[in-house]
């Protein structure tokens, strides 16, 4: 479908009643411009080097990394640099990748100066990441023809081309895979409660909601430090403004947050299960992250990818290597009395 007009609300609200297709909203909000993109300065001034530098070489930038916890704007980048370098963006994701012949397929297509986007890229296969070295390194795709001993291999050379990828677990990506990201490896970081107010003000502009300075604030305070969560929480909270048929007021912030039972500090009712596991079952730790997982018939990587870093962030959870510990922090957050110091375990 073509892309609604968006500064008119009511025409929004028709198009999308007529196409039921939201997924554009995303789109739509994602910065198109390194001068749009709010937050993540470091990774900015590297970039713009790395891609001034690759334009005056003539030749596309080197290979990029990005990790870090989801919605913070792995993907977002991606699209940045190819945008900036005037050039197309194939996408595609590790699990997705299943066979060496799909790995083919997706390089032999690419368009001299491409952006190759791979999400999720510690989910790959082993025997087709060794097909990606070369490919990344010299630019080449080794092609085995037939089987045993008549067996022989044909090289293939690729346009060139910008691979980069993301990750919510760098430490799953081996060495040599890693190595091979010679633009950089970059770790995007929670965002601050003002830079998260801009990217909400932002937001809410090209949605066309009115808001006021309260509400975005609210929702910059319980956003996670994340501007996927922030967009959400807007979103909505403009549900509760338009169902009232009222502006966008911190009161209806608050609304939504009930609603989404989202508190003060931004946790969601399974961030505030697992604190309440290891307190309650483990005595405040330090438990296993399989353990708390088993307990809360949760998958152990949401919690490790999702929960987890946000968790550490706030300072209500410690890593140690017997397990995951309670801060008193933690203790105080969920109401409950804090155990004396000499009675916490000695890590
Ligand atoms: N929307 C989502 N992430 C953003 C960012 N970092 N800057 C501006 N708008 C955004």
């Amino acid at each position: 479908m073509s892309s609604p007009q968006l500064n008119n609300p009511e025409e929004l609200k028709n198009d999308l009643e007529k196409s039921g297709d939201f997924s554009f909203l995303d789109q739509t909000l994602r910065p198109n411009k390194f001068d749009e993109y709010i937050g993540q300065e470091t990774i900015k001034q590297n970039l713009k080097i790395l891609l001034q530098a690759a334009k005056e070489r003539s030749h596309p930038p080197e290979h990029v990394l990005f990790y870090g916890p989801p919605g913070l704007g792995k993907t977002t980048l991606a699209h940045l640099i190819a945008n900036e370098m005037g050039c197309q963006v194939k996408s595609t994701s590790g699990p997705a990748i299943e066979k060496v012949g799909d790995l083919a397929s997706i390089l032999t297509n690419l368009s001299p100066g491409d952006v190759l986007f791979i999400d999720e890229i510690h989910r790959l296969n082993k025997m087709i990441e060794e097909v990606l070295y070369p490919a990344m390194e010299s630019g080449v795709l080794d092609i085995i023809i037939g089987k045993g001993p008549s067996a022989r291999t044909i090289q293939l050379d690729l346009p060139p081309f910008t691979m980069i990828a993301a990750t919510t677990r760098v430490a799953l990506i081996s060495s040599p895979l890693r190595s091979r990201f010679s633009g950089g490896t970059f770790r995007l970081e929670f965002y601050t409660e003002d830079e998260i107010e801009k990217i909400v003000k932002r937001s809410a502009n090209i949605l066309g909601i009115t808001l006021s300075d309260d509400a975005a604030r609210e929702i910059a305070r319980c956003s996670r430090a994340t501007p996927r969560t922030a967009n959400y929480l807007l979103k909505r909270a403009r549900d509760f403004a338009q169902v009232h048929k009222g502006d966008l007021s911190s009161k209806y912030v608050a609304d939504a947050l009930a609603l989404l039972e989202i508190d003060e500090l931004g946790l969601t009712a399974l961030d505030r299960k697992i604190l309440e596991v290891i307190i309650e079952k483990f005595k405040g730790g330090p438990v296993g992250l399989s353990t708390i997982a088993a307990a809360l018939s949760e998958e152990m990587a949401t919690l490790e990818e999702v929960n987890e870093p946000y968790l550490l962030q706030l300072g209500l959870i410690e890593r140690t290597p017997r397990g995951r510990l309670a801060t008193p922090r933690a203790y105080e957050h969920l109401g409950f009395d804090a155990p004396e110091e000499a009675q916490r375990k000695l890590l």
